[in-house]
């Protein structure tokens, strides 16, 4: 089924100009970037967003990051969009993301790891309607 999924594009990518590397890659698997927007996140926004991990360890780390350099927020659909971000994203942590992955080519770290994509359509649901109105989203 056609699906929609919230993607985000982190610091440590944007501030190496990795966006349209990215991008390519979203593409050529066959994601539309039917929404997007480069933002600078306040680590209190980021908070919001992350706040599932608010007991983490890492929880203040990730929201410094976060809020650090601008992020591109955006919406990717396709059929079943949400898996198949997850594939081209590979796994959270760089060293264990499958090659070809986003993360293998170019997160530096478990925590500074390039990309960021909803887990479930729950989650996507909730993650789009933070970053974006619905005359923003043109299918
Ligand atoms: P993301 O998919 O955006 O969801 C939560 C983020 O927390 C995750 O990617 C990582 O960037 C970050 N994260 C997960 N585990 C760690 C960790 N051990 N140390 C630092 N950051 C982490």
């Amino acid at each position: 089924a056609t699906e929609r999924t919230l993607s985000i594009i982190k610091p440590d990518a944007t501030k190496r100009n990795l966006t349209g590397k990215i991008n390519a890659k979203f593409e050529e698997a066959g994601l539309r970037i039917v929404a997007q927007k480069r933002i600078k996140l306040t680590k209190e926004q980021a908070g919001v967003f992350y706040a599932v991990h608010a007991e983490r360890p890492f929880y203040d780390e990730l929201c410094e990051f976060m809020a650090s350099e601008p992020v591109v927020v955006q919406v990717l659909e396709g059929d079943g969009a949400i898996a198949k971000n997850r594939e081209v994203m590979g796994a959270t942590n760089p060293a264990d993301a499958a090659a070809g992955t986003v993360r293998a080519e170019f997160a530096e770290s478990v925590g500074e790891n390039s990309v960021h994509g909803s887990d479930a359509p729950e989650t996507a649901a909730v993650e789009i309607a933070y970053f974006f109105s619905g005359l923003e989203l043109v299918g």
